[in-house]
């Protein structure tokens, strides 16, 4: 099946720098969880401005289900209504007075109607459970709440392909269970996501692919094969994640069949008595 969204033969470097990324072929699959892996300076938040239009690749091309991507203005809006990026920081996102003007601002930019505009705002706010906060001034949110409010505006365009940077990143360990219950009902409506995190046991969590930056280049695989191999996170720079590991001793011990499913968090431990 041809991919939403892919990069081929794909390199960019930034004015003066080394390349960050060379000869990346990279694809997003409708319909997937896609973690994307590596330690800090490893290209993620290159690769996913790449995917959304923010960067325009030196050399290579980026497809929309198959039709290369033109940098004009028809072609940069056809990829925005496809994928949308929230990037890592809510304050480089944010800059209309209140929460409403912000999220309806991407809706109104593509001249829909009215009455479209409104409804889409207000499924973006249910959905990101800040439908109170639509009247507030931004920058008297807090943190989770303005990034509740960042990935609301990217919501509101109605992506097919949601990429989220580094999205737990600040955010407290109940913060991080409702960012994940958001992009489940998000999911469960249709839309792939895609997140770009250092976090392993976040990834083995909620991933079914995997896409790991290393110094070689990136693998692409199974979450679950991919994010249970000790060689491939540690030339990656990153940490064995807890589930796999937990999973594996179990097993070794008798404590777990060899096909029973191992706890994916510590809560699930406990219950496996
Ligand atoms: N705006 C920029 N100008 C110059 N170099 C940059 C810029 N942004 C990132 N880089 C460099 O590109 C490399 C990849 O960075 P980045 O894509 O931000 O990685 P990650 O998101 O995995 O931390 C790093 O070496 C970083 O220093
Ligand atoms: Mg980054």
């Amino acid at each position: 099946m041809t991919p939403l969204v892919e990069l081929v033969g794909a390199g960019y470097a930034y004015e003066d720098g080394p390349a960050v990324l060379s000869d990346v072929d990279f694809a997003i699959a409708e319909g997937r969880a896609l973690v994307l892996l590596g330690r800090n300076g490893s290209g993620k938040t290159t690769l996913m401005r790449l995917l959304s239009g923010g960067l325009r690749p030196a050399s290579g091309a980026l497809r929309l289900e198959g039709e290369e991507v033109g940098y004009d203005r028809r072609g940069l809006t056809r990829l925005r209504t496809t994928v949308q990026l929230v990037v890592q920081d809510p304050d480089d996102q944010l800059f209309a007075a209140s929460v409403e003007q912000d999220v309806s601002f991407g809706p109104m930019n593509l001249g829909l109607p009215e009455a479209e505009v409104r409804e889409r705002v207000d499924s973006a706010l249910a959905a990101l459970d800040i439908t109170a906060l639509r009247d507030r001034p931004t920058h008297l949110l807090s943190y989770g709440q303005r990034k509740r409010a960042a990935i609301a505006g990217a919501v509101a365009m109605a992506p097919r392909v949601l990429i989220l940077d580094e999205p737990t990143a600040g955010l407290d360990p109940d913060g991080q269970e409702r960012l994940l219950d958001v992009l489940a009902r998000l999911r469960a409506a249709g839309t792939t996501v895609v997140m770009a995190t250092h976090d392993v046991d976040l990834a083995v969590r909620w991933a079914d692919e995997a896409a790991v930056l290393t110094p070689c280049g990136i693998r692409v695989g199974a979450a679950p094969v991919l994010l249970s191999d000790p060689e491939l996170l540690a030339s990656a720079g990153l940490r064995m994640a807890w589930s796999p590991t937990v999973t594996a001793f179990l097993r070794a011990h008798g404590f777990l069949g060899a096909d029973a499913p191992g706890p994916r968090v510590p809560e699930a431990l406990g219950a496996l008595g």
